[in-house]
């Protein structure tokens, strides 16, 4: 195992896209941000300095932190964020994982440009599991503002009304042709008749479920979130927030130019965002001039294609690859999605829409969740979140648009350290419906059952996959410290749709966290 050094300067620079430049944050002045590359069993130091006029904090999305949650990153919940002026170290073991995750900013929307790839290479001497690759590419897809990005926030926040949609779509940080000034915005990825890609693909999207695919070329699913699957095959994918996927792709077309697109899933009855940022698959050799072929998408609101995507998704498990599915659960917690409001002097009509699990709205403390938890300090948080909601009703019947007595507050969950728990995450009809992608924080989970409608606590037990089940950082309950859950979609963090977990190794001082590195940012 090596010891991989990293120096990230966050700074702004001005980036022009769809006509117009403006000052975003970036890391090294690199839009996307540069790619962490490293082996499993590698220790990673990444050294923050922070230059610019915005509180920073960056998460290492998808990596286990054993022991180790000052390393996680977001903001107020595992360290208070890195001032202007300030350095802090991020120092990690990557154990026990290989493939491709992401690191991203996580304080207000500031991922939104400060973001990057993680690739994580298996160790010296081990294979992958499917055919050697000839090459592979980073496709990291994203959303792009007219507008600076904290301003949009901001607005969401105080109106209680969603921001405007992003005004495009990116592939590596470009719209692409079927954008405005974008013709020189348009990422190429160049292949050989005959060879074998592994594109690494990521969703850094603010808000957007996205379809992906490639004309004429179809995609062998090999890896989400770092976790091998069984291979697939499938004209496109489906990728949300947070979530990444590997798959293969075989330059065995007729040689020529092929358009990459992606284009958001939208399952809500919300104005539909058609916006497709496309690229381009070009074989060698063959001119610019050429029209590249058009890539053919699911319909926006295509929910039975992401259905029976989703189904698709199935672990390697075997003795090479154990998954260590648990076979029996010690604690049972159910947790309502919803919507909610509450009165805001300020806001439009004098309400405000809170996002809700169990009908709480997360309050995000002053101080660290961590430091907290680790320094018992009083006052910051209650460990007191319901393990059910208030109270059972038909959560998917007509839409449910009356008042429910919605709560905030900055309250947690306390889990037995190295205990099993079976979380049900029943979305909701409170005053809409729309498709959530959970991400937990060091940890994985397994998915062990999906599907719509009310969730029957007899009948659907008995149909959980505790064979196969995909393993998602995104969709076994972990080491020590805080750990933070929340919907991936920028706008719902926002509104509250978010909690933690404290996991503790017994009553006292949790011995189960390291102590905290002596840089760490002060509250
Ligand atoms: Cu990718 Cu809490 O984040």
């Amino acid at each position: 195992a090596a010891i991989k050094k990293y120096q990230f300067d966050v700074q702004v620079n001005n980036v022009s896209r769809l006509c117009h430049a403006k000052p975003i944050v970036t890391v090294n002045g690199r839009f996307p941000g540069p790619t962490i590359y490293v082996r499993e069993g590698d220790r990673v130091l990444v050294n923050v300095t922070n230059h610019a006029q915005y509180n920073m904090s960056i998460h290492w999305h998808g990596l286990k932190q054993y022991r180790n949650g000052w390393a996680d990153g977001p903001a107020y919940i595992t360290q208070c964020p890195i001032k202007t002026g300030n350095s802090y170290t991020y120092d990690f073991n990557v154990t026990g994982q290989r493939g491709t995750l992401w690191w991203h900013a996580h304080i207000f929307w500031l991922r939104a440009t400060v973001y990057g790839a993680i690739v994580i290479m298996p160790k010296p001497g081990t294979p992958f599991p499917f055919p050697q690759p000839n090459r592979e590419e980073v496709i990291l897809l994203g959303e792009w503002w007219h507008t600076d990005v904290e301003e949009v926030e901001k607005q969401g926040q105080k109106m209680g009304l969603p921001p405007n949609m992003s005004d495009a779509h990116t592939i590596n940080g470009k719209p692409g042709p079927l954008f405005p000034c974008s013709e020189k915005h348009t990422f190429a990825m160049e292949v050989e008749s005959g060879k074998t890609y592994l594109l690494r693909i990521i969703n850094a999207a603010l808000n957007d479920e996205l379809f992906f695919a490639i004309a004429g070329h179809n995609f062998t699913v090999v890896e989400v979130d770092a976790v091998y699957t069984k291979p697939f095959t499938t004209e496109a994918i489906l990728i949300a927030p947070g979530q990444t996927t590997n798959v293969l792709v075989q330059a065995n077309q007729k040689p020529g130019r092929y358009f990459m697109a992606a284009r958001p899933f939208n399952d809500a009855p919300i104005p539909v965002d058609n916006k497709t940022a496309t690229g381009i698959l070009q074989y060698k050799g063959i001119p610019n001039s050429l029209l590249p072929t058009l890539a053919q998408l699911p319909a926006s609101n295509d929910s039975e294609f992401a259905l029976n995507y989703n189904k698709k998704l199935r672990s390697l498990n075997s003795p090479k690859f154990p998954a260590d599915v648990p076979q029996k659960v010690d604690r049972k917690l159910f947790y309502t999605i919803g919507f909610g409001k509450d009165s805001c002097p300020t806001c439009v009509n004098g309400t405000r829409l809170l996002a809700t699990l169990n009908n709480i709205s997360f309050v995000m403390p002053q101080t660290a969740l961590l430091q907290a938890h680790y320094f018992n300090l009083k006052g910051v948080f209650k460990a007191d979140f319901p393990d059910k909601p208030p109270k059972p009703f038909n959560y998917t019947g007509a839409p449910l648009t009356a008042s429910l007595g919605t709560s905030r507050a900055t309250r947690l969950s306390k889990i037995a350290f190295n205990s099993t728990i079976e979380l049900v995450l029943q979305d909701t009809n409170l005053l809409t419906v729309e498709s959530h992608p959970f991400h937990l924080h060091g940890y994985n989970f397994f998915v062990v059952g999906t599907g719509i409608g009310n969730f029957d606590p007899v009948k659907d037990p008995a149909n959980y996959n505790l064979v196969d089940p995909i393993e998602r950082n995104t969709a076994a309950v972990p080491t020590g410290g805080v750990w933070f859950m929340h919907c991936h979609l920028e706008l719902h963090t926002g509104w509250g749709l978010k909690t933690a977990f404290a996991v503790e190794d017994g009553p006292g001082p949790d011995q189960s966290v390291l102590p905290p590195p002596t840089d760490l940012p002060p509250c």
